[in-house]
């Protein structure tokens, strides 16, 4: 078995974006295209030599095939262990959790989270430090100058390791350590929850329903919700992870998880759904005909929090990304917390959780966890959620009603617009960015501008700056409109735009979201020249 070093040439466009290398799964295909990356990870972070990583993902197309890629090529590069996932599964908070349980110098993730998945859909490969997190920008950039410099990468020549049962095996001098994915995951969730108390919750006659969307939650949540809480058999669907997702999109909202909205919609429905996503770190919460913004639910956990064991003492302070609405803002000033905003992506929660300034922290794409590890966490949100209920003894639309009545009711919506050409997407924020000065006092749909400026942000932690992270548009009572381009799409660009309406009048906490939101929504058009720039006067998905 000797490392070969093969001669390769820089691959355009690997370029990581706000969750790792996405493309889809034939660019991956191509020759060199995984390898060079691989290596510029490992280039970048100084070397493998001696270090122990983490391996395993959502289980999507390709995944097997990349992680004994990857095998070979720690192993040419020196590692003295890698730890993956039996079958190579691991989902994102699960390797998050290992990487800092066993004090990993890093882990390599194969997911494009809520990406769908096959040959001709979308594949990732994201990097996390020895934090448990999302590699840091700093990290990012090195990795990125990494593949722009690369000439060759190194590659041992031997058989495939044996992933499908537990064990440690051996590769060119390299410990492979295989692991049960979900053991050491379902251990820190015990020791973060009451499950006695969600026990007899659900002993008392409680019904759960949990999409694991045929990704990589099913495991886990078969185990922990069936096996240590006992909920009924079956209360876990779509359990098999399938390396197509089963030909879904293995994303919890209402649209893509329209299966369970349709059992927590039927006159019989369960007292609580749930879904995860294809890598396992988001979540949709539903309760008996009614959806839960994740805004909404970052600021009842926020709120309510304490009830679980893991936060009795309270919660040092709490952060969101700045496009999630402000209900977390108001649940933070209520409780005289700090509540910070940072640029969307995982990565920037990092710090603040390391500094031990914020025990809790979401964004609106439906994303929430906590100082247990460093990235999002479906099931803990899960879990959170239960808790909390069994503790209450409320269920969800008690819970969500007392709580807007307390603080107010934050309508939101992302409203996306898909598939627009990049020029002119970037045409339209450099349209809005020359007019931000022009803004303030302008009457549009009936909503006044109070202000409006692009957002940056330093990092209080360690002082880096991340520049131009999306433009916020202040309105009057309270409105608010963000726009911004995403940084994980795989094909042309998606105009996000992200509306808000605070409502303080209880008799107006039940209105349509969207009629809510409709003077919002017609402002933002009119501000953003939104059909000027791109054609569209509807956007392809409302979230
Ligand atoms: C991933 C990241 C999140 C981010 C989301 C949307 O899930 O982990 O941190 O909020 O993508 O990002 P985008 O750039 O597409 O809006
Ligand atoms: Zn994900």
């Amino acid at each position: 078995m000797q490392p070969l070093t093969i001669a390769t040439d820089p691959i355009d466009g690997q370029k990581p974006g706000t969750s790792g290398l996405r493309k889809k799964t034939r660019v991956f295909l191509e020759p060199h295209y995984l390898e060079n990356f691989v290596q510029a990870i490992l280039d970048g972070i100084g070397g493998a030599g001696g270090k122990t990583f983490v391996l395993g993902g959502d289980g999507r197309y390709f995944s097997d095939r990349a992680a004994q890629v990857i095998l070979r090529m720690a192993a040419a590069n020196g590692a003295a262990r890698v730890i993956v996932g039996q079958g190579a599964l691991l989902s994102t908070p699960a390797a998050s959790n290992l990487i800092r349980k066993r004090g990993a110098d890093g882990g390599i993730i194969l997911s494009a989270s809520h990406n769908p998945g096959g040959i001709d859909e979308d594949f990732g490969v994201k990097f996390n430090g020895p934090n448990g997190g999302p590699a840091s920008e700093e990290v990012t950039a090195r990795i990125f100058e990494a593949t722009r410099a690369i000439r060759a990468y190194r590659i041992l020549e031997a058989h495939d390791v044996d992933l499908s049962r537990p064990g440690t095996r051996e590769l060119g001098g390299m410990t492979v350590e295989v692991v049960d994915p979900v053991a050491d995951y379902a251990e820190l969730m015990e020791g973060l929850f009451d499950f006695d108390a969600i026990r007899a919750m659900i002993g008392g006659g409680f019904r759960l329903v949990f999409d694991a969307m045929h990704a990589v939650t099913g495991p886990y949540a078969t185990e922990i919700l069936e096996n240590r809480l006992g909920a009924a058999r079956g209360s876990v669907r779509n359990a098999t992870p399938l390396p197509d997702f089963g030909g879904g999109h293995p994303d919890p909202n209402p649209i893509w998880a329209r299966e369970l909205i349709e059992i927590m919609s039927a006159p019989d429905a369960p007292d609580f759904g749930a879904a995860s996503d294809g890598d396992g770190d988001r979540n949709m919460i539903v309760g008996p005909g009614a959806y839960v913004a994740p805004s909404d639910s970052l600021a009842v956990l926020a709120a309510n929090a304490q009830l679980a064991p893991a936060y009795a003492g309270g919660l040092k302070g709490v952060a969101r990304s700045m496009p999630t609405s402000r209900a977390v803002d108001a649940v933070a000033r209520a409780r005289g917390m700090v509540c910070y905003a940072t640029p969307t992506g995982w990565k920037f929660f990092g710090n603040l959780l390391d500094d031990g300034r914020i025990t809790l922290c979401g964004e609106e794409s439906a994303g929430t966890g906590s100082d247990h590890i460093r990235e999002k966490d479906g099931l803990w949100a899960v879990l959170l959620w239960l808790n909390i209920l069994a503790a209450t003894g409320k269920g969800v639309n008690a819970l969500m009603e007392a709580h807007w009545r307390e603080f107010g009711r934050n309508y939101y919506s992302r409203h996306d617009f898909e598939g627009i050409e990049t020029a002119r997407a970037e045409a339209l924020i450099d349209d809005l960015r020359g007019r931000l000065d022009r803004l303030p006092g302008l009457e549009a749909a009936g909503r006044t501008v109070e202000s409006a400026a692009e957002f940056d942000y330093t990092d209080p932690v360690d002082g880096s700056v991340a520049r131009a992270q999306g433009i916020q548009v202040q309105l009057d009572g309270g409105g608010r409109i963000v726009l911004r381009l995403s940084g994980t799409g795989t094909s042309g660009a998606t105009l996000r735009v992200y509306l808000e309406h605070v409502e303080t009048d209880p008799d107006r906490f039940h209105t349509d979201v969207q009629e809510a939101l409709s003077s919002v929504i017609a402002a933002a058009h009119e501000i953003a020249r939104i059909e000027h720039h791109t054609g569209r006067t509807e956007p392809d998905v409302r979230a």
